[in-house]
């Protein structure tokens, strides 16, 4: 069950020009947090904005009851996110939605992450290490300074691939090149991706061509973020009957029943 409470803010920086990182302490929802999943945050100390902002579980300490958000500031909600100060309280809710399925102990997987779509596969890197899987992560990027997330899974002791659209780190040009040309899809068991729709359709491709597994977050807008508002309601392919709700169904989804566009 997810549950709302005030979580003491032990860490906050702006880690790029846009990107931010945020840390406090969540007694009560820590604990409950799986990989994929996310919460809910009133993004100023203040009660403006009214709604809440989605953000991604980036990463969990579950002994020390924290969770670590990642993110991008984007509009009003992430820009007032960046006033809250250390020793803030913000007021948070969840763990919410379904998240990451895990392929058993010591597989070959593969995550793919474009720009600030990273953020959740922080955590899933982490707990795939603990059950002794072989990780490597390709991170796509515009340019260096968006390498937020390398130290993370350099300290989680994580094979990391990145890619720059300007060449100033890594592989020169699409992610999804790089994941083409770097890896043997017969040494893979399973692929989790993350980022911007085309950037996802292209990892599908790649998993189909090979047969290989795999799993997607999706973002949508998400007023509520609990089922209620269908405002992130969804059709995952063209053809199908019924709308999902991306927060309450998903975000993750099995990459076979997700038709993802390209443009
Ligand atoms: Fe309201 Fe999903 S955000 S139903």
């Amino acid at each position: 069950m997810p549950g709302i409470e005030n979580g003491l803010v032990i860490r906050h920086n702006q880690i790029s020009d846009d990107m931010y990182e945020i840390e406090f302490i969540s007694p009560k929802i820590a604990p409950l947090c799986q990989p994929g999943q996310f919460i809910h945050v009133k993004p100023g100390v203040y009660n403006q904005p009214l709604l809440r902002r989605p953000l991604s579980l980036c990463d969990v300490d579950k002994k020390l009851g924290s969770i670590t958000l990642l993110y991008k500031r984007v509009g009003e909600g992430t820009d007032m996110l960046t006033r809250v100060r250390t020793k803030d309280y913000l007021d948070v809710m969840g763990p919410l939605g379904q998240g990451f399925s895990l392929p058993g102990s010591g597989k070959n997987v593969v995550l793919v992450g474009g720009g600030v779509g990273i953020a959740p596969l922080v955590y899933l890197a982490r707990v795939l290490k603990e059950q002794h899987c072989q990780v490597k992560v390709f991170h796509g990027m515009e340019n260096r300074r968006q390498l937020a997330a390398f130290e993370k899974f350099r300290a989680i002791g994580i094979d990391f691939l990145p890619a720059t659209m300007d060449g100033s780190a890594g592989f020169k040009g699409l992610v999804t090149d790089l994941l083409w040309k770097k890896i043997n899809p017969t040494e893979i068991d399973y692929v989790y991706t993350c980022g911007p729709e085309p950037m996802m359709a292209a990892v599908a491709d790649y998993c189909r061509e090979y047969g290989l597994p795999g799993e997607v977050s999706l973002e949508e807008y998400m007023a509520c973020g609990v089922g209620a508002c269908l405002g992130c309601a969804r059709k995952l392919k063209p053809e199908d009957e019924y709308y999902v709700k991306v927060c309450h169904d998903g975000p993750v989804f099995n990459m076979q029943d997700v038709c993802l566009y390209k443009k």
